[in-house]
């Protein structure tokens, strides 16, 4: 409200009256359960700040991780191809193309109003100087998608929808998450199916794929991923507090 620096406010004495009343009104927001980054329009991810608001989900801490693991897949490939399926904000892809600037990062992204926050961000940090991420609207599960990628794609990473139709959430969640960011089915797995049918497709042999799940799904996915026979080396990864979080694998060699 103050258009200060958090530090600076210990200095400050006093706030004026229309300053006092908005930071008032957005306390009632808050208490309304409105996220807190929708109120600030800011999310923090890694090193970067991306726009968020009203239409796209807000990145979670948990994500990083699934980032720190993707990146680690990419060391010592100077211009790796790069697949995010379901981007939101560009949480995950924008990141990559900051911490590997050789990475040419492909967004794709399905909900049109979530597709605009992509496309806001990524030009954002396109006119920050990292390299250009190109952003499609397209549905991960589409077999036309990408299909000048077909088998050169080095990583493909994913945090798609995954809640269980039905599950309780937080009142955050529910009223300001979008709905096509959330609801994965009765098993929460619907649209990893798809994902998981793109993504043989596009890896090479030997490329890396990292899709992020629920704590309950810690079993479901990696027994899914296996079970396409397309994959190999699939393993399942906790987060920082210790609940099943990722999966990942790589593409196993063509027939
Ligand atoms: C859980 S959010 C993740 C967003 C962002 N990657 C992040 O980690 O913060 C899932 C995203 O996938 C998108 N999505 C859902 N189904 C999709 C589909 N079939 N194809 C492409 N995107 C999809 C949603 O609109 C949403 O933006």
């Amino acid at each position: 409200m103050l258009g200060v620096a958090r530090t600076a406010l210990l200095t400050r004495d006093d706030v004026d009256d229309a300053a006092a009343d908005r930071f008032a009104a957005l306390l009632d927001q808050r208490a309304e359960r409105v996220p807190l980054q929708h109120l600030t329009g800011r999310a923090p991810f890694r090193h970067l700040e991306l726009a968020v608001g009203p239409g796209v989900f807000v990145p979670r801490p948990e994500t990083e991780q699934l980032v720190e693991w993707a990146l680690a897949q990419l060391t010592g490939v100077d211009e790796p191809v790069v697949v995010d399926l379901g981007a939101g904000s560009g949480a995950i892809a924008l990141s990559l193309a900051h911490e590997h600037p050789g990475a040419r990062v492909t967004a794709v992204e399905r909900d049109p109003q979530a597709v605009e926050w992509t496309r806001h961000n990524a030009a954002l940090r396109a006119a920050a100087g990292d390299r250009a991420v190109t952003v499609l609207t397209g549905d991960m599960t589409d077999p036309a998608l990408l299909r000048d990628l077909d088998g050169t794609v080095d990583l493909v990473v994913s945090n798609p929808p995954y809640v269980p139709d039905g599950a309780r959430v937080p009142r955050e969640v529910a009223d300001h998450d979008p709905p096509l960011a959330l609801w994965g089915g009765p098993d929460g797995l619907d649209v990893v199916r798809g994902l998981l049918t793109t993504a043989a497709r596009l890896l090479r042999p030997g490329g890396a794929l990292g899709i992020e799940h629920a704590d309950q799904q810690g079993s479901a996915l990696p027994a899914l991923v296996r079970g396409t026979g397309d994959f190999t080396d699939v393993a399942d990864h906790p987060d920082l507090v210790g609940r099943p979080r990722f999966t990942t694998a790589r593409r196993s060699a063509r027939d």
